[in-house]
């Protein structure tokens, strides 16, 4: 299936059943992200027929808890809220007892019965295959792998289409990803596995493609004939508040860069793959990865943030849950060089931030300045992705500005999504990542060979923080950055008018 299309054909299978079992339902994950996801693929009725969701947790969760859980983040009138609620249950359980699986499995057996018997398709000998299990893992690394084994001993059958989605982070550096990987892949295809990274799900990052393989202009200057540099910039304006034991081990790198937005980097780096097939698109992001160096210290800049100026907000290490002599960045900007024809000699500069000013993720590509002009240099030309917080795509453009001079300006040819569609159509990232899962598309997914060039990438540098015991430099919560923040990109090519 492929990437443009699988919005539109995701049913087309005709599922006898589907069930989700969301593993973790009592956690954070699940009642912020999944099954307000779920309700949005029911409110415009792009799930299957005869769909079920289980909410499995080790939790003794009364059925009114429950409800009030997973529906604490949808925003919706009740009565819609209930009737999706009717296809929820909840099974307490715990993730490492057989006996608790094998109620599983007769729960999902029961409700495949029950599905099926309502179909015609019940005398087809092709019954079994079209029955759909996902198995949603929104639990904590720890338990992720006892879970995995003991459904595929116990719950699993071949005869179905089994889907496993799994959520990052996918191990902590290239060596536990590759251990992690090779677990998992004893026991399911990876044909099977749906490594989440959220960001392939939002709506700007699924933009890139269609905006460079779909207009003439854009991939006809995209390369180092024509783009000076690229940044890649992660901006939060909170700290890691109640996230810190999370955050200390992980860092911003591992966070936010070599998953999040070295996703984004792939996708604008690579060549236009062979079709809009999942493991062409993968094969290309795979590729560009391969043409990547490490990252290096040198070309490294770190921050971790204190208190705020005034007092009032937290520094990183005021929090309980983190070590006081922590060296954790929560900010890192790096200097990226993909060595091939198209792009050697244009860094890409990725920025990661928490507890900054402002709330932006941004791609900013800037075009080299025009060689020979007769017009006096003002500015550069620069196209503008904005993932968030708003979806906009804009071009700054040098025009004459009205009137009797002949001045020149620097404006925006502006697409600003708010103004131009109605951007209330687009999806929650999780809804269109499930919606993915459910049609069998693995284009917005992490592939093992994609995931382990990434690790490779960010690995060395991991190693030299943590082993050499770098010091991060301090940035007050709410600023900009650490001191180097605004002269980073600078000197990487990157041109700021005066
Ligand atoms: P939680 O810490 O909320 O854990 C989810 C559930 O797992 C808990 O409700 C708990 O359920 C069970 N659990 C927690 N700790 C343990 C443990 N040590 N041993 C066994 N079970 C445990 O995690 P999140 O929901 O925040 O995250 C789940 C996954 O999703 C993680 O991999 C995370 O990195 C990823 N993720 C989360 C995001 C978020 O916004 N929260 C965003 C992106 C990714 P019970 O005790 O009832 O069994
Ligand atoms: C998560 C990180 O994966 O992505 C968080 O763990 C980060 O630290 C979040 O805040 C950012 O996602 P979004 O969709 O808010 O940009």
């Amino acid at each position: 299936m492929s990437t443009f299309e699988s919005r539109d054909h995701a049913n087309e299978k005709h599922y006898v059943s589907t069930i989700v079992v969301v593993f973790g339902a009592s956690g954070d994950l699940a009642h912020k992200k999944t099954f307000p996801a779920l309700f949005q693929l029911f409110q415009a009725k792009l799930l299957p027929e005869n769909f079920r969701i289980i909410g499995y947790a080790r939790s003794l969760l009364e059925r009114d808890v429950f409800v009030k859980k997973a529906t604490s983040y949808i925003k919706a009138p009740a009565d819609q809220v209930a009737s999706f609620m009717e296809i929820c249950e909840y099974m307490h359980g715990s993730y490492d007892n057989a006996e608790d699986f094998v109620k599983l499995r007769e729960n999902i057996e029961a409700g495949e019965e029950k599905a099926s018997s309502h179909k015609m398709e019940r005398t087809s000998d092709n019954i079994l295959k079209n029955r759909l299990r996902i198995y949603y893992m929104a639990l904590p690394p720890s338990v992720f792998l006892p879970v995995s084994e003991n459904v595929r001993k116990i719950v699993y059958n071949p005869e179905v289409e089994n889907h496993l989605v799994v959520e990052k982070p996918f191990g902590f550096d290239q060596e536990s990803s590759r251990v992690l990987n090779s677990q998992i892949s004893k026991d399911w295809l990876e044909a099977e596995i749906f490594r989440t990274d959220h960001y392939l799900g939002k709506e700007m990052v699924k933009n890139i493609m269609a905006l460079r393989f779909a207009n003439t202009f854009y991939e006809a200057v995209w390369n180092k004939e024509h783009i000076s540099n690229v940044q890649i910039t992660f901006r939060e304006p909170f700290g890691t508040e109640g996230r810190g034991g999370y955050f200390d081990q992980f860092g911003i790198i591992r966070d936010v860069m070599q998953n999040h937005l070295m996703q984004v980097l792939s996708i604008l780096a690579m060549e236009q793959p062979a079709s809009l097939n999942a493991e062409d698109v993968r094969d290309s992001k795979t590729a560009v990865l391969k043409c990547i160096p490490p990252i290096v210290l040198e070309e490294t800049l770190l921050g971790q943030y204190t208190k705020s100026v005034d007092g009032t907000k937290p520094g990183y290490l005021d929090d309980d849950t983190v070590n006081k002599e922590s060296n954790t960045p929560t900010f890192a900007e790096v200097a990226i060089h993909i060595d091939n024809d198209r792009w050697r000699g244009v860094p890409f500069i990725m920025k990661a931030a928490k507890a900054v000013d402002v709330a932006k993720v941004i791609v900013r590509i800037q075009f080299k300045d025009i060689e020979h002009s007769i017009i006096p240099k003002l500015a550069r030309n620069e196209l503008v992705i904005q993932i968030s917080p708003e979806d906009k795509i804009y071009l700054k453009t040098i025009v004459k500005e009205p009137g009797l001079s002949s001045k020149l300006t620097l404006s925006d040819l502006n697409l600003s999504y708010s103004a131009v569609f109605d951007d209330s159509l687009i999806p929650e990232p999780y809804a269109s990542l499930l919606l993915d899962v459910i049609g069998t598309d693995h284009s917005n997914f992490v592939r093992a060979d994609e995931l382990d060039e990434a690790w490779r990438i960010f690995t060395p540098i991991l190693k030299r923080i943590e082993n050499e015991k770098i010091v991060p430099l301090p940035y007050p919560y709410g600023s900009r950055g650490p001191e180097g923040e605004s002269d980073f990109h600078i000197r990487f090519g990157h041109y700021k008018p005066r």
